[in-house]
């Protein structure tokens, strides 16, 4: 497998895109497999914060220290620099598809298309809702980031 370089795409980049990024991060040290990894929102409004304290909170429940991601917007740069852009909804998906350059060889998926029996759902936005919310993302980005790592090996690419 040539080396990944993924990038995770939100809304705001404070609550799930993080947290898809923490998974996977962690999902490739057990692999024990090299990659670039990153997370970005297609908005601008939170450019600089740290991810929301309940993402903070339900990935350091998972062990995982997140305190020091600092939230980016998405550019067309990363069509180049990055392998697989990944959206966590469809809106997101949408967003992507319509600033990517033309030339760009990023492949753009839907985070739970990689998950056997959850084609075409969106990982939902927890931000309005309560902290119990996070952990339905936790479970959601943990699937999704294990499913992405088995596309990503068997494709090889
Ligand atoms: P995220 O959640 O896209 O998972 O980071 C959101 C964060 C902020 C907003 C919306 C969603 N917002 O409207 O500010």
């Amino acid at each position: 497998m040539n080396q990944p370089a993924v990038l995770f795409v939100c809304l705001g980049n404070i609550c799930r895109s993080p947290l898809a990024e923490a998974a996977f991060r962690a999902e490739i040290g057990r692999a024990g497999i090299d990659a670039i990894v990153d997370s970005a929102g297609t908005g601008h409004w939170h450019v600089g914060a740290p991810p929301d304290r309940r993402a903070q909170a339900v990935a350091a429940r998972h062990g995982i220290d997140i305190t020091g991601y600092r939230a980016r917007q998405v550019e067309e740069a990363d069509f180049h620099r990055f392998t697989h852009v990944v959206a966590l909804d469809e809106a997101n998906l949408r967003d992507l598809r319509e600033i990517r350059p033309g030339d760009a060889p990023a492949r753009l998926s839907l985070l739970l298309d990689h998950v056997p029996g959850r084609m075409g759902d969106a990982v939902a936005d927890p931000y309005y809702g309560d902290a119990s919310g996070f952990d339905t993302t936790w479970r959601d980005v943990s699937d999704g980031a294990r499913g992405l790592l088995e596309s990503l090996m068997r494709s090889g690419r």
